[in-house]
């Protein structure tokens, strides 16, 4: 699936196998890239950046083969990051060339403190390189997104000139990174409207967001962002990531769907007004969180929005009862919009494979008829010293197969 350069949805840029894998602890081997790849397609994002191609070895695998099995031609775009030096992006054309839909995201800093720091470099010196790579990108694939490293904290003035300058060039998307997550939403909401006002080609490319959550507002700055202008959103499932996270595609989804009529930004074009804002099928959210928990490693907090054990409990007597008597109580949404099923079963030890498979699908895992084999007869074994198998113990169990695979 293409996408278009006027998008009649915001689009949702998947980057949990590249920021989100860059945590620490949450290292995924190829294999296990594969199968979050695979689950993002059916959660329905628009576009997968799957890895850093020059990065290492294994990073261009996965990246190639994710190209391969997952970028389909009605199946995501797929990306491969790649800085503003020929030898990356000669990599990452390499790395996706199977994918039917490809792009290269190239970016180089535009903050005075990571130019005189960092790269050591002149604002004119980045005046020159970005559009010679934005072009040299170009030459492997027409989808091409720059982003201005640490945008956020960049002067204004200078980054209108280097966004001017890629989209000149050939970029087709400019993402705008809140690198640090040093905005605050207001502030965030005017460096988008600024850039909209100010960048005379910007209709010649989509602006999308990138942020991060180190004061804890990466999701409502890409709000703003949306009502400013932005129409990509760069996120991570369960907002992982480096430090304190990437903006929660969970969050954002749900903020976007609950709040649709607030924050609509296609208000004025009638036929869309009524459509959903993003192309995601919310009813997977639930499982992609726990497959992406599961083999990261990394815990959801109960109290985690959306996807957290406690987001839809209801513990004082008080709640109970309203919720009892109408759910709109004390609920913004229903349980099932995300995928998660009220009606459990509870698993015990006169459950059957059916049961055991079932509740494993829902949880993420897809195992092998051999896999499934040996994780029933642990299930089995547990059930006969437990009365209640949690979902917690399933996935132990799940993970302990998939991991000595
Ligand atoms: O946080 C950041 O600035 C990034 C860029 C590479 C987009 O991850
Ligand atoms: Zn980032």
């Amino acid at each position: 699936m293409t996408v278009q350069p006027s998008p009649d949805r915001i689009i949702i840029f998947d980057t949990t196998l590249r920021d989100g894998e860059q945590c620490p602890g949450a290292t995924l081997n190829v294999d296990e890239k594969l199968i979050i790849a695979r689950q993002l397609a059916r959660l329905g994002v628009d576009v997968i950046e799957a890895g850093f191609a020059f990065a290492s070895p294994g990073d261009f695998e996965a990246v190639n083969r994710i190209a391969q099995t997952v970028g389909t031609e009605d199946g995501p775009t797929i990306c491969s990051l790649a800085r503003a030096v020929r030898s990356d992006i000669e990599t990452a054309a390499r790395a996706l060339e199977p994918a039917a839909n490809k792009r290269i995201h190239t970016f180089l800093a535009t903050s005075d403190i990571h130019l005189q720091y960092k790269l050591r470099k002149t604002r004119q010196e980045v005046l020159e390189i970005v559009p010679e790579m934005v072009a040299y990108a170009k030459s492997f694939v027409d989808d091409v997104e720059f982003s201005p490293e640490d945008a956020g904290r960049s002067d204004p003035e200078f980054l209108y000139q280097v966004l001017e300058l890629a989209i000149a060039a050939g970029a087709t998307t400019v993402n705008i990174p809140d690198t640090v997550g040093y905005t605050t939403p207001s502030e965030f909401g005017a460096l988008i409207r600024g850039i909209k006002e100010n960048v005379p080609n910007i209709d010649q490319a989509i602006i999308s967001v990138h942020g991060h959550n180190d004061l804890g507002l990466a999701v409502a700055n890409f709000l703003e962002a949306v009502k400013n202008g932005a129409r990509q959103l760069e996120c991570t499932i369960n907002g992982i990531g480096e430090r304190a996270g990437n903006a929660a595609l969970e969050e954002l989804v749900m903020a976007l769907h609950v709040r649709r009529q607030y924050y609509n930004p296609f208000l004025g074009r009638s036929a869309e007004s009524e459509a959903p804002l993003t192309r995601i099928n919310t009813q997977e959210i639930y499982k992609t969180s726990r497959l992406v928990s599961n083999l990261t490693g990394m815990l959801v907090q109960p109290n985690k929005a959306i996807v957290g054990a406690n987001a839809f409990a209801h513990e004082s007597g008080i709640h109970q009862d309203g919720v009892l008597k109408n759910k709109l109580t004390y609920e913004i949404m229903d349980a099932q919009s995300i995928g998660l099923n009220n009606n459990l079963i509870v698993l015990g030890k006169h459950s059957g494979r059916h049961a055991f498979a079932h509740r494993l699908q829902e949880l993420g895992f897809e195992l092998s008829d051999s896999e499934m084999n040996k994780a029933f007869i642990k299930f089995k074994e547990l059930a006969d010293k437990k009365k209640e198998i949690t979902d917690w113990d399933l996935e132990s169990i799940a993970n302990n197969e998939i991991h000595q695979a």
